[in-house]
């Protein structure tokens, strides 16, 4: 595997391929942890580390270009344990490393650590190390993803360790874009700003556009592959998605019980047919949370059902609007609809839901009792046109 960004410059972190689960977020190709070894003339960096599990895994890796004792400096850009999880581990095994990193981070690593014998160096905004020859300057990247987040810069080479940002949760023997399958590298990115950095992308668009004033070579991320030859493509699509732009899509989620809400999510979805765009119908029971919000991200318009039960909603619809309602994709056109036996309390609780991140609300909410009438799915038909034709008013890519 090739590990070398430029000359002593190596990815030291560790894939993981078998996690599935992160913090919510369903990895369904894995993920890995990037952390990176920077040998100067006089003095070397460990950039960042990896998860607490895998911290052997980080020492051989560092070991085999190092021996742990040259290590003189550790940069921790962002104190999720994801990548700080192993600082323990590594300040134990380098008995000369300093701990670089900025204010908020030092204070946010001693609430996970002990961090009282820890030798710190403090950065701020735009302050320099020089390794001799290789010089690392430091950006803070506030809230992209934590406030402490930061950036280190090579400045000789012109590499950005980007941290989170322009990510993958991505298991692959490819250390580099232009080695792995570019679909699935696209794909991976596209949930890991629906499902991570969706929440913060206005300050990710004003760190990018900083960022963007560095000669950029290769840019090397903390999950996923290093982007050297296709940097231009995902940044692409990060102006796209910081903005949620829509697409000619529209998207139909629903729970159900005893099927009554189903048909009318494909009454809906018939209505949104009769426009010329694309409709995607997902039954909460055979779709996560992780992808779901993926397909929101883009979408133009949607709608979600729900029954009825217990005088709330679907404790399932309810899961899926909270994962969505934190993330937060804007500008969306939507409506509710759903089932009830005795009273309606499921489709106008959800409607809340969407109030809460900011729909735009075409319809009050279509609720029938207990099996739809043909009345009511010609009003879920009907609810379906106005998204689709929201969506058919979007320009063709
Ligand atoms: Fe990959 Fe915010 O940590």
């Amino acid at each position: 595997m090739n590990t070398e960004l430029a000359k002593n410059i190596h990815w030291v972190g560790y894939v993981d391929w078998p996690v599935r689960d992160f913090h919510g977020y369903q990895t369904k190709r894995g993920s890995s942890y990037n952390a990176y070894l920077v040998q100067g003339e006089a003095k070397t960096a460990l950039i960042d580390t990896v998860k607490a599990p895998f911290a052997n895994n980080l020492k051989q890796h560092v070991a085999a270009l190092c021996p742990l004792d040259r290590i003189d400096y550790i940069v921790c850009n962002h104190a999720e344990p994801d990548h700080s999880g192993s600082l323990p581990a590594m300040v134990a095994a380098c008995p000369n490393a300093i701990v670089v990193c900025n204010a908020k981070c030092r204070d946010a690593l001693s609430h996970y650590y002990d961090t009282a014998a820890w030798r710190f160096q403090v950065v701020k905004e735009g302050e320099s190390l020089d390794l001799g020859g290789r010089t690392l300057r430091f950006f803070d990247t506030v809230m992209c993803h934590w406030p402490e987040s930061m950036v280190t810069y090579v400045l000789e080479e012109e590499i950005l360790f980007s941290m989170d940002i322009f990510g993958q949760h991505y298991a692959t023997s490819c250390r580099f874009d232009d080695e792995a399958d570019l679909d699935e590298v696209m794909q991976e990115a596209k949930t890991y700003y629906a499902n991570i950095v969706l929440p913060y992308a206005k300050p990710v668009a004003a760190a990018a556009k900083k960022l963007l004033g560095l000669k950029l070579r290769i840019v090397a991320p903390s999950h996923g592959v290093i982007w050297r030859t296709y940097f231009d493509r995902i940044l692409q699509d990060y102006l796209r998605w910081h903005v949620s732009t829509p697409t000619r899509k529209v998207v139909i989620f629903y729970a159900t019980m005893w099927q009554s809400t189903r048909r009318m999510a494909e009454a809906v979805a018939e209505g949104a047919n009769e426009s010329d765009v694309s409709v995607k119908l997902f039954d909460l029971k055979a779709v996560g949370d992780t992808e779901l919000i993926t397909e929101l991200m883009d979408c133009a318009a949607f709608a979600c059902g729900t029954p009825t039960l217990n005088q709330s909603l679907m404790p399932r619809m309810a899961a899926a609007l909270t994962y969505a309602r934190g993330l937060k994709p804007a500008g969306k056109k939507a409506f509710t609809f759903g089932s009830y036996g005795w009273a309606s309390k499921g489709a106008e609780e959800a409607e809340g839901y969407l109030k809460a991140f900011g729909c735009e609300l075409v319809a009050a909410p279509i609720t029938c009792r207990f099996a739809p009438t043909p009345e009511t799915l010609e009003a879920c038909r009907s609810a379906g046109r106005l998204l689709g034709q929201a969506a058919a008013a979007i320009p063709q890519a």
